[in-house]
């Protein structure tokens, strides 16, 4: 009998956690907006949500407000100029050849993840450490899922002999590797070589790949990255969207192109899920964003400012992070985060109360220290494993672009420096982190 007091919620809900960063992050931005006024000295180096920091190119708001009478349903698995737009943008940043047969578009490219995840059969590969909203949509579902433990020496690649062995225990059913590239949380980009012999494995036993190239166009060296479709459009899923180098998480739109060799029952999966729950992504929004996805002029002047900034933003702030001793951090090749390995703290650390990787984000959050990062279980780390996951956009990036444009930095002298100027709460951060580090007694051993 339902108890008339209590709504039962679906157990599968109740075993997920909400997503440390969103949490947390939107706890920092409100905590900011009611304490503008007041002047408040209790401020956070928010660090844990990876937010574009740029206001949203105005070629895009501009488009948007163009096509505010667009009020009817439209195509569930996208607009034609929009999927036609999606893969030329593919074809002329990373070489590929696809048309816009090959492409869907969702709200956002975590509900494509989502309808990915429940169209096919069988579970998930996943490298830890990861970004925080993988695991949590395979539980929603059901789905098993196996996480792969890189290992720094490997720069926290996946490396194909690891797979191969992980896949052969595996081999009875199908599986798909998420792979991320550039990184969150690492920072890290595969190569082409890396790419080709993960490959060879996944085609070696029919696994999946889901290569989720959000962060594509940050890549710091542009050409040296590699989309996963150029490589096994076979059986690659790869997905892109607005919300990291186009700077709109709030427009809610994504991509995916759709692996060849299963596209029609793929696609048709797709339209049935997607007509059944959503119907279609907002329709003005679709028509505004194929005006800029379609390459041109000014999205590329666009990229490459605000590529330039994260990169200059990333390798000092890491170096910064490098200059705390016992404190090892990726240096970013990509993407809006590094990795910070702090496991020479962990001694100290556990005799203070913080016992697992888990309890560092709630010791450091709490009053006097405020940094807010990402670390333990949302990472998928081990709970011994002391890592954290620190975000780089905690800066004004309307103000930064414009002293960039004004001021290109040259040198790393002159990068330093423009660090220092535009994002000095991440300064600040850094020295938190020293200090809080220092006070709970500093490296393992004393060295
Ligand atoms: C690695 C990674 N993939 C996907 C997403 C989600 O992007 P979207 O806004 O398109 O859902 C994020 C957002 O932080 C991310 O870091």
């Amino acid at each position: 009998m339902p108890n008339p007091e209590r709504m039962r919620i679906n157990e599968k809900v109740n075993s997920i956690r909400m997503p440390e960063n969103v949490k947390i992050g939107l706890m920092i931005d409100d905590h900011r907006n009611n304490c503008v006024s007041n002047k408040c000295e209790f401020d956070y180096s928010a660090l844990a949500f990876g937010q574009s920091p740029f206001p949203v190119p105005p070629s895009l708001s501009h488009s948007l407000s163009r096509q505010t009478e667009r009020g009817k349903y439209s195509s569930t698995i996208g607009i034609e100029p929009l999927r036609s737009a999606i893969s030329e943008f593919h074809n002329h940043y990373f070489g590929l050849n696809t048309d816009m047969d090959d492409v869907i578009i969702g709200n956002g490219t975590s509900d494509i993840f989502f309808l990915i995840f429940s169209l096919i059969e069988g579970g998930a590969i996943i490298p830890s450490p990861s970004w925080v909203s993988y695991v949590p949509q395979l539980q929603l579902l059901g789905k098993d899922y196996h996480i792969y433990h890189t290992r720094a020496e490997n720069g926290y690649k996946v490396d194909a002999e690891g797979l191969d062995d992980m896949l052969t225990d595996l081999e009875r059913r199908q599986h798909i590797l998420i792979l991320n590239s550039p990184n969150n949380p690492t920072g890290a980009v595969y190569t082409r070589k890396e790419l080709e012999a993960i490959a060879d494995v996944c085609s070696k036993h029919g696994a999946l790949i889901l290569s989720d190239e959000i962060y594509s166009i940050t890549t710091f060296d542009r050409k040296s990255f590699t989309s996963m479709y150029d490589i096994l459009p076979e059986a690659t899923f790869a997905t892109n969207g607005l919300s990291k180098c186009f700077s709109a998480g709030g427009y809610r739109l994504g991509g995916s192109l759709l692996p060849t060799s299963f596209h029609d029952d793929v696609m048709l999966a797709f339209k049935k899920i997607a007509t059944t729950t959503y119907t279609n992504v907002s329709t003005p929004t679709q028509y505004a964003a194929a005006e800029v996805i379609r390459p041109n002029e000014e999205m590329e002047e666009y990229f490459n400012i605000t590529r330039e900034v994260h990169r200059i933003m990333g390798t000092n702030f890491s170096n910064s992070l490098n200059d705390i001793d016992g404190v090892k951090a990726t240096t970013p090749e990509g993407g809006f985060y590094t990795f910070a390995d702090l496991n020479s703290h962990r001694d100290s650390l556990v005799r203070n109360g913080v016992k697992e990787s888990n309890d560092l984000m709630g010791d450091m959050l709490a009053h006097p220290h405020h940094i807010a990062l990402i670390s333990g279980e949302s990472c998928l780390l081990e709970p011994d494993d002391f890592g954290a996951r620190l975000a780089y956009v905690d800066y004004d990036g309307g103000a930064a672009y414009r002293d960039f444009i004004e001021d290109p930095p040259q040198g790393s002298r002159s990068e330093e420096e423009f660090f220092r100027r535009c994002a000095p709460r991440m300064v600040d951060g850094v020295e938190r982190i020293s200090r809080y580090l220092q006070e709970k007694g500093g490296m393992n051993n004393g060295g």
